[in-house]
């Protein structure tokens, strides 16, 4: 395929302007949203709108009784340790707001920041997680399935990558969106808040940790990548990709 046909298939201008910003708007509630959504149905576009107070846990009961390979006592076990997670940040965030830096002491305070990314990270990756699996949509379509014909050859590819990084990794495998080049990689990470890209939206997430497969496989992790591949809902990662291509990308990212 040559650059400019290319370029004309992955056009910005044929993708939704969603104007979401950043994966932290995945925490926002609906209702909080609502206030700042302008009248074409953005959410921010340069416009001030109304922080959340705290971050409140998603449910994801609907992904019950319906995967195959990934059972509901997983599963549960599971939600229950991304609402920790939810708990944590809440909790970190607030002591770090009411407390005087000048006053701190230099350990203490430093544990709590890495705590606060440790939570932050383990609250919107799970979300992430979660929020790609089950559904109905089995394969990639539309501008999603082009780009990843193009950055990786086919989808069989990119999915012995993904489960390549998910097999030697401690914790994440991401599929994301890499701002600076205007492409599709593969991202592994050791923890939630370690080698960490930034500059990059995660479309498709992959928990290896073991509390994500250890009651259906015990150390089994491999027949695990090859459930989470056999659930991944292709909707919502095609959807991420379309909110991650309606914001600016390229060098001017490093402006
Ligand atoms: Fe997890």
């Amino acid at each position: 395929m040559n650059e400019q046909k290319e370029s004309s298939i992955l056009d910005r201008r044929n993708f939704l302007k969603l104007g979401i910003l950043s994966t932290a708007a995945a925490l926002i509630p609906n209702s909080v949203l609502a206030a700042g959504k302008d009248s074409s149905g953005g959410i921010g576009n340069g416009k001030l709108f109304p922080p959340i107070q705290k971050y409140i846990a998603k449910k994801y009961d609907n992904l019950l009784g319906g995967l195959k390979g990934i059972s509901d006592s997983q599963l549960k076990a599971h939600f229950g340790l991304y609402e920790n997670y939810i708990n944590k940040i809440n909790e970190f965030e607030a002591k770090i707001k009411s407390f005087d830096p000048d006053q701190a002491n230099p350990t203490e305070y430093r544990a709590w920041h890495v705590d606060q990314t440790f939570m932050l990270n383990g609250s919107v990756l799970h979300e992430l997680y979660f929020g790609n699996l089950g559904g109905s949509q089995k394969e990639p379509n539309g501008n999603l399935k082009k780009m990843i014909n193009r950055d990786f050859g086919n989808l069989q590819i990119l999915m012995g990558h993904l489960k390549a990084v998910g097999k030697v990794m401690r914790g994440w495998s991401l599929l994301a969106f890499n701002y600076r080049t205007g492409r599709l990689n593969v991202y592994g990470l050791d923890q939630h808040n370690q080698l960490v890209p930034t500059m990059v939206f995660p479309i498709l997430v992959l928990d290896v940790y073991e509390h994500a497969y250890m009651i259906d496989y015990g150390t089994d992790r491999k027949k695990y990548l090859d459930a989470f591949v056999t659930n991944i809902d292709w909707k919502p990662v095609g959807e991420r990709l379309e909110r991650a291509m309606s914001v600016s990308f390229g060098e001017a990212v490093t402006a």
